[in-house]
């Protein structure tokens, strides 16, 4: 993409109504434009980002063998009714007549719609186990929308539901969904810490929140310093592999982590002291088993071997997207700009031509270009007729990882400059290495 054809309106000042730092960047980045309030429209490049965060998590989710599919955002109140919640969800589910007078709703998360598809299709425990997810906009009237795409009315959330015949077996897709999370967190550049949590109006008594480490977090935590060493990594897991799947629970949830919902004080001052550490943090995701709570009241039931039929053990398990680009900013980012993780920047360069209009600069700035493209990698070229610090200035506020910035100087002598956004580190090298070093970093992500 060449800067002068892209739609980046990046602001020179700094909105007054942001109040946290994620928030301020996406605006003045020129990501995202609020339509109203707790309601934004996605400019070119936070929907660029928030594209490459829904395909990470459709990565992670299909590796573990759950099924993507799409559900409306619109769903009649009937379904709500049988299941209870209509009445009981609140002021936060937005309401809706039709012009025939039949009460609608928006989709504040889609239980009852999963398990009605479920229902109408399922009849067998040979069918089971199953797992359907979605990502899709979510709608939930908040009282206090807030902190921009963190605390939306109108927010974007994978989903996902396990079907299973036994309580054992929907504990296994419990702990397989941990271990796709702490996968699609990794990526993502994040480090996300399960806690026990409260399992709220959904119910059940098994419940992780994922927490990202963050001042702003709205969420008090508690945890032992042990666990932030932890790693996922790149260790190969087998997902049908109920001890493994297990292993990897056990290892991430064994220290003591929880959220002032579930906070236990006796039980926290058995963490020697030195590792007792009490922080905030932002939720960007949960996994729930309620057992039957929904087959319940639904009847989603199957025919179990013997020939019974029994109702089927249930959890559901979600992803903030669009809250995500808000925690990775806040994880990520310094008084310049935004630092994106390479997993997830926007485009994978920078390339700043320093005097446009002098041949040998457009002509290396082109064939940099180029070279890029042909590797699959996807540069940002600032090609305007600016001054040279406008141009630094608006790379490190968009924050790709990397920059390659050339000038008829350097050229004299060959080389161009590279330079690392999270380190301000650069080095003067030839070309073809900027490219080539590019993509080395790039290769396997
Ligand atoms: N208002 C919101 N704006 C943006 N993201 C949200 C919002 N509410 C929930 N999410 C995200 O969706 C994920 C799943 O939602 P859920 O656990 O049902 O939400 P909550 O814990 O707020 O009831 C949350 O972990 C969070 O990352
Ligand atoms: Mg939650």
């Amino acid at each position: 993409m060449r800067l002068s054809r892209y739609f980046l309106p990046v602001l020179k000042e700094t909105p007054s109504e942001a109040q946290i730092v994620s928030h301020r960047y996406m605006l003045r980045a020129g990501m995202i434009k609020q339509a109203s309030a707790g309601i934004y429209s996605w400019l070119p490049m936070g929907f660029k980002v928030l594209r490459k965060l829904e395909n990470i998590v459709h990565e992670e989710q299909m590796r573990a063998g759950h099924i993507p599919m799409l559900m409306p955002t619109m769903q009649s109140a009937d379904l709500w009714r049988e299941s209870g919640r209509y009445d009981g969800y609140g002021e936060e589910m937005l309401r809706v007549q039709d012009r025939h007078g039949r009460d609608m709703l928006f989709s504040p998360t889609a239980e009852e719609m999963f398990t009605d598809v479920f229902r109408s299709h399922v009849k067998s425990y040979k069918d089971l186990p199953l797992t359907l997810y979605q990502i899709q906009w979510k709608f939930r009237d908040e009282i206090r929308p807030r902190f921009g795409v963190m605390r939306g009315r109108e927010f974007y959330m994978k989903d996902g539901y396990n079907f299973d015949l036994t309580k054992e077996d929907a504990l296994h897709a419990y702990n397989r969904h941990l271990v796709s999370y702490l996968r699609t967190y990794e990526r993502m550049g994040l480090q996300a810490i399960p806690m026990r949590a409260d399992s709220g109006p959904i119910g059940g008594d098994y419940t992780h929140e994922f927490l990202v480490l963050a001042e702003t977090g709205e969420s008090e935590v508690f945890y032992d310093s042990e666990i932030t060493e932890l790693k996922f990594g790149d260790r190969e897991i087998d997902f049908d592999n109920v001890a493994q799947c297990q292993a990897v629970m056990d290892e991430f949830t064994s220290r003591y982590a929880r959220t002032d919902e579930t906070h236990d004080k006796a039980l926290f001052d058995q963490v020697p002291e030195d590792r007792r550490r009490v922080a905030r943090g932002i939720e960007v995701g949960q996994i729930f088993y309620f057992g039957t709570q929904y087959s319940d009241a639904l009847g989603a039931t199957v025919q179990t071997p013997e020939g019974g039929s029994v109702p089927v053990h249930m959890g559901s398990h979600g992803i903030g997207v669009s809250r995500l680009l808000g925690a990775i900013i806040e994880a990520s980012h310094d008084e310049k700009g935004i630092i994106w993780p390479e997993g997830v920047t926007p485009f994978h360069c920078g390339i700043v031509n320093l005097k446009q209009g002098d041949e040998a600069a457009d002509g290396a700035c082109d064939a940099l270009y180029k070279s890029l493209v042909a590797l699959g990698l996807e540069p940002l070229y600032d090609d305007r007729k600016e001054r040279a610090g406008g141009k630094f200035a608006t790379m490190d506020l968009i924050g790709l990882p990397w920059r390659i910035t050339v000038g008829p100087r350097g050229l004299k002598n060959g080389v161009v400059e590279l330079t690392c956004r999270r380190t301000g580190e650069s080095e003067e090298l030839p070309p073809e290495q900027a490219v080539e070093k590019i993509a080395k970093i790039y290769a396997g992500l």
